[in-house]
């Protein structure tokens, strides 16, 4: 039996190469630099699978420019990168890595709110600068994190690691979600469930957990800015345009909030320059990036792409359906 051809547009980590060069024939992207998109568009002309990072557009052109494609495989949990119904339409399976990221995940948006809320940049800068001077007493005062109120916009799997973690400062845990959770998850975490308008009112960090889609960009607009509390840090580890970045450009600069942290854009790798300020901490779309996990979900990509080919559903398809009508 020929293997199936493969194209990676990155060359992954070596436990996922190895399941798929025992079973694929398979080109990877091996430059550093993500590949431009005619390189990308090349490459799948002959090929029946495809791992891309959310960098590349799965779309109409990329589908047209790949006639024999049967499966796209996305390294990351988020795919608002791919078009889902257009695959549907033209018979590709998609899949993502959904659970392997979120404590990491959770892990990360914890850092950020500890950076925002006590200033390391700041404190970083100053310390490698040559101009400290010594200790004072109003030197780089943050803002407690312990004892406050964190808001989380969005209760899904990362949303509740990120709950789990805030018992330990002993805060008080609020939520809001299309869906509240069940009882005993609420007890559990030690969380209650609020509409959005007193979420806003209430929280002092609020912490987005919410995937892009057209109901949730620029869900963070100017009206919840003005809602929040001027006190409060909005941190931001789900994607970019979930936030309208001008808005919150315009609610620090009226100080309508007291900081953010971001680690995702709107148009990545552009960052606006009104969010270059001593008050924001800006991290480059790292949420997930520890060794441990973005080998797993490269794993996790590779195994998707070898099950399907075994004639197996993959144990993360998003358009499942596809496989009953074949
Ligand atoms: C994802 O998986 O969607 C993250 O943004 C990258 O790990």
């Amino acid at each position: 039996m020929p293997k199936p051809k493969i194209y990676a547009t990155h060359e992954l980590f070596e436990p996922a190469r190895e399941i798929l060069n025992a079973n694929c024939d398979i080109q990877y992207w091996s430059k550093s630099e993500r590949p431009p998109r005619e390189e990308v568009l090349r490459s799948v002309r002959d090929k029946e699978g495809l791992i891309c990072l959310l960098t590349e557009k799965i779309n109409d052109e990329l589908l047209r420019a790949a006639p024999k494609l049967r499966i796209t495989a996305n390294v990351a949990v988020g795919y608002d990168n791919i078009d889902v119904d257009a695959c549907t339409r033209r018979g590709v399976a998609v899949t993502n890595t959904p659970g392997v990221l979120d404590e990491t995940t959770a892990d990360f948006a914890w850092t950020l709110l500890m950076a925002v809320a006590r200033r390391i940049s700041e404190g970083e800068a100053l310390a490698r600068s040559g101009n400290w001077k010594g200790w004072n007493l109003d030197q780089l005062c943050g803002s407690d994190v312990w004892g406050k109120t964190l808001g989380l916009v969005g209760f899904g799997r990362i949303g509740r690691a990120v709950a789990r973690r805030a018992s330990g400062f002993s805060m008080k845990i609020i939520y809001t979600d299309a869906m509240r959770a069940a009882e005993d998850v609420e007890r559990s975490l030690n969380t209650e469930f609020r509409d959005m308008n007193a979420l806003l009112a209430e929280s002092d960090f609020i912490s987005l957990h919410v995937p892009l889609l057209p109901e949730t960009r620029g869900l963070f607009d100017a009206p919840k800015f003005y809602r929040m509390k001027p006190t409060a840090f909005l941190i931001n580890t789900s994607r970019g345009p979930v936030v309208d970045e001008a808005a919150l450009v315009a609610a620090l600069e009226a100080k309508k909030i007291a900081g953010a942290a971001l680690d995702v854009y709107e148009n990545e790798p552009f960052i606006h320059s009104g969010l270059k300020r001593p008050n924001v901490v800006l991290t480059p779309h790292q949420a997930s990036a520890s060794i441990e996990t973005r080998s797993k979900m490269a794993v996790m990509a590779a195994n998707n792409i070898v099950s399907f080919f075994k004639g197996q559903r993959p144990a993360n398809m998003l358009n499942p359906d596809l496989l009953k009508k074949a």
